[in-house]
């Protein structure tokens, strides 16, 4: 079976300088807060072009840090509450939507464009005098079309935080998402284009008080260990996952335009079949293919799932159910239109994309899909 991404592949092209991280680790025996862990911080921060880097130990927690830090710095209090509406997108993981009600506000679910990405129209529709926020989320890689986002923002006197748990490494005019907004939230699961050997996020800032307060809820809300002041989280970033991403940091870029690389092949094979939409890229901006997700009619998407199956091929849907469909946040949200995500929901399917896929093996991919949505 193809798999959707070869972890067993990237491993073994980095497993003598990971085996000596791991090694180091083990000699110091510094496994909460070790050196590690700030050199993994700097070195982040210096790659992504940001002031500050704090490690915590998921991208959920990232983002519900992130946004109890914007609501401290901004209104001195702890947590938003219930009638702060934070704007957000509805087509996502659940982390994204559950994030904002850990941090006490109220996620209103609004429209996505043919990019996948939340609608800055279907934003602007949306704002009322409840509004506090926008989360973004750059999708499989995608950025957001940040200038327009950005403006809203700044006219309407709102923060904006990325959801960059998808994208490490892409870029939208020439700057790193998850630096755009006031903090960018990145999540290291495995899967993720920087993953870990485990769980693993970053939360980054250029704003010293967002990092000091990030800096204390990840260390139970403590300024020092007995001088505590907050209601906070055990949420560091492990030593030995700190030492693991600096070594795959370095080569980042170099997977990122491997990824680049399958999509460009997937784009050419794919793009004179009718009933295949490839993935729209946001304009002046670099996409890093951590999903590579196409549309076909919704009439024949979970039939073409299992014949790619049949035919030995991993496929997923990201994201069958909208947040705004779930029980969750049944009587906790607030929804505007999302016929465009519904839509696109019943319509996506996600093909195997990583650094190690070749040429080959990505062209039969698409070769034997189209096959299949001729036939069916
Ligand atoms: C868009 C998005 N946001 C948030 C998260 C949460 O990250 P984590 O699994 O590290 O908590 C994920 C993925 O896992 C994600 O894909």
């Amino acid at each position: 079976m193809i798999p959707m991404l070869d972890l067993k592949k990237e491993y073994e092209l980095l497993k003598d300088e990971i085996e000596e991280a791991i090694r180091e680790v083990m000699e110091h025996q510094q496994w909460i807060n070790g050196p590690e862990l700030k050199r993994f911080e700097i070195e982040s921060s210096r790659y992504l072009g940001c002031k500050y880097s704090v490690g915590v130990n998921s991208g959920t927690d990232a983002l519900v840090i992130g946004l109890r830090a914007i609501s401290y710095v901004t209104m001195k209090k702890e947590r938003f509450e219930e009638g702060d509406e934070i704007i957000t997108t509805p087509f996502t993981f659940t982390a994204t939507g559950e994030s904002i009600l850990r941090a006490g506000a109220t996620p209103v679910f609004v429209d996505i464009d043919e990019d996948y990405n939340i609608s800055p129209k279907a934003i602007e529709r949306a704002i009322t005098n409840k509004t506090k926020g926008i989360l973004v989320v750059h999708l499989y890689g995608n950025p957001c079309k940040m200038n327009e986002i950005l403006k809203i923002a700044n006219d309407n006197n709102l923060f904006l935080l990325e959801d960059v748990a998808q994208a490490f490494g892409s870029k939208y005019c020439d700057k790193m998402v998850g630096t755009i907004g006031e903090v960018g939230a990145f999540s290291f699961f495995p899967s993720k284009n920087l993953g870990a050997f485990g769980d693993g996020g970053l939360i980054v800032t250029n704003s010293e008080e967002v990092r000091d307060f990030c800096f204390y809820l990840r260390n139970h809300g403590g300024r020092d260990k007995y001088n505590v002041e907050f209601c906070g989280y055990n949420s560091r970033l492990d030593t030995l996952q700190a030492a693991i991403l600096l070594k795959k940091l370095k080569y980042v870029d170099d997977f990122v335009n491997k990824r680049r690389e399958v999509a460009r092949i997937y784009k050419e094979e794919l793009s004179d079949e009718k009933e295949i939409k490839t993935p729209v890229e946001t304009e002046n901006s670099l996409h890093t293919f951590h999903q590579f997700t196409i549309r076909v009619p919704a009439t024949k998407r979970d039939r073409v799932v299992e014949e790619l199956a049949r035919h030995g091929i991993s496929s997923m849907i990201y994201y069958p159910v909208l947040l705004c469909e779930m029980q969750l946040f049944k009587n906790r949200m607030r929804v505007t239109s999302v016929d465009n995500a519904i839509k696109i929901s019943k319509e996506v399917i996600s093909l195997p994309i990583g650094p190690t896929q070749d040429r080959d093996t990505t062209i039969r991919i698409a070769n034997t899909l189209k096959k299949i949505v001729r036939e069916i």
